[in-house]
């Protein structure tokens, strides 16, 4: 096992922390590059004909699963010297084993991402089933439509997707019936290589989008990014290898800063950009936070006196993140007054609010598009909007976490409220926080493993 896997099976491993709350967190951490990048990245890797370079990696555990998935196919990657880079040598792809691959079975969704890739690499790809975060339905219809348009041949069997290309691929136009991140990730990685043009319309443009495409250019690809969502893309015989840092994650960022807020504290996030976090600075300081940005990163900080209730929904960029919002919620129950959240973006992402209930927070869901912009959502019986009432002085509880974004949030609620809480699960945290009680120790936090 490398030093990188042991790291994040130290983390993946403790399942059960019993947190003491009422400490304001203060401190530094830093995030390095973007959950929701790096694996794409070392996905793109796979088209190439050289070796690629990706810095800026975290400790996470969905970078272990690809890397795993990558190797079975043949990709040899190995750490580079700097403790935070990993070379891809894709010169030996091959047709992974099938019971291999099924062992990755719900594990993460970026299997689905290296259909392109291995559809270029050797006209087939068996794609196990998807795992990810338990957030709504999450169905890959996008995906496989676009599939077909490039000339796949897509076959469901009950162990996976089955997909080939008996007649290549080819350049072709799609229009998203929504900006869906992985979709537009998908037609990206498959049309670079496809003959001839592909014009994406209705595509997702979010900062790991366009950081993917800026890896793709350097390996080659012809890329264009118009306006209103339209993403243009010239297809090459043969694409070579990068050199890449990534974005950093602004997710990450965003979760320590609500962190900071929740608990009345102050945290120093290194390397965060103001690029990327411009929507979310705009939430902050509506709400009452404060926040300093450097050269080498963003200080977020409680300024003492009251926080400010407000209204809004998640969106796709740019617009508020619907990863930011499970943390801020847990900001949001600080607040003097009612908050309105509406979630247009996942249709079962407000299920860890009944937890934050048992806390002490008032909170209630409704399935009524609670927003300005009536959503997909609204008239299908989803719970997507939640009313926030606040300040509520929070107390200890044992919860139990539901997935990646809720499960961070519970830890922040759990250090905002007074008294002992125990948290189940948390295991599920490092698959996109990394090294999570690591730097919750290093903010003062009181976090033990339960024996
Ligand atoms: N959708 C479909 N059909 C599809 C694909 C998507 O209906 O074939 C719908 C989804 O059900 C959802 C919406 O489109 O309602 C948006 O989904 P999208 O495809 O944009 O999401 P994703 O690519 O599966 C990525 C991130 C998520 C992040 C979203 C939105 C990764 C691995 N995951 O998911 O991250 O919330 O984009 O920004 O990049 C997280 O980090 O905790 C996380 C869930």
């Amino acid at each position: 096992m490398s030093e990188r896997s042991e790291a994040v099976s130290h983390h993946s491993t403790v399942d059960t922390l019993v947190v003491s709350g009422g400490t304001p967190l203060v401190g530094e951490v830093a995030v390095r590059g973007a959950k929701n990048l790096v694996p794409k990245a070392m996905v793109a890797a796979v088209l190439g004909d050289y070796p690629s370079v990706l810095s800026n990696v975290p400790q996470i555990r969905d970078v272990e699963i690809v890397r795993n998935l990558l190797e079975l196919h043949g990709v040899t990657v190995a750490d580079g010297e700097a403790a935070d880079t990993l070379v891809l040598d894709p010169s030996r792809v091959e047709q992974a084993a099938l019971p291999d691959i099924e062992v990755h079975a719900g594990a993460s969704r970026i299997p689905i991402l290296l259909c392109g890739p291995l559809l270029h690499r050797l006209g087939h790809a068996f794609i196990p089933d998807l795992g990810g975060c338990k957030i709504g339905d999450r169905p890959i219809n996008f995906h496989l439509d676009a599939l077909r348009q490039f000339g796949a041949v897509v076959e469901k069997r009950p162990e996976g997707l089955h997909i080939s290309a008996p007649r290549g691929l080819t350049g072709t136009k799609i229009e998203l019936a929504y900006p869906s991140v992985g979709t537009t990730e998908q037609v990206l990685l498959t049309a670079v290589r496809a003959q001839g043009v592909t014009e994406l319309r209705n595509a997702a443009v979010e900062p790991e989008i366009i950081d993917l495409i800026c890896v793709l250019q350097k390996m080659g690809a012809i890329i264009s990014i118009d306006t209103d969502r339209i993403i243009r893309i010239t297809g090459v015989e043969r694409l070579g290898g990068y050199i890449h840092e990534a974005v950093p994650d602004r997710m990450e960022a965003g979760s320590w800063a609500c962190a900071a807020l929740a608990t009345g504290g102050e945290v120093f996030v290194r390397n965060a950009r103001q690029v990327d976090l411009m929507t979310f600075l705009n939430v902050y300081r509506r709400v009452g936070g404060a926040f300093q940005v450097t050269a080498d990163g963003i200080r977020f900080w409680h300024p003492g006196g009251k926080l400010d209730a407000l209204a809004l929904e998640t969106d796709v960029h740019p617009g508020f993140m619907t990863d930011w919002q499970q943390p801020l919620v847990v900001a949001l129950t600080q607040a003097t007054g009612l908050s309105i959240v509406h979630e247009t973006v996942y249709e079962n992402r407000l299920g860890y609010a009944d937890a934050l209930v048992r806390l002490g927070a008032h909170i209630q869901v409704y399935s009524e598009c609670l927003g300005a912009t009536p959503c997909r959502f609204g008239r299908r019986n989803f719970s997507h909007s939640a009313v926030i009432s606040g300040p509520s002085s929070l107390h200890g509880a044992d919860l139990r976490v539901p997935d990646l974004r809720g499960g961070f949030s519970y830890l922040i609620a759990a250090l905002a409220a007074q008294g002992r809480s125990t948290v189940h699960g948390v295991g599920i945290i490092a698959r996109g926080y990394e090294a999570f009680l690591t730097k919750l120790e290093d903010l003062g936090a009181q976090v033990e493993p339960a024996c």
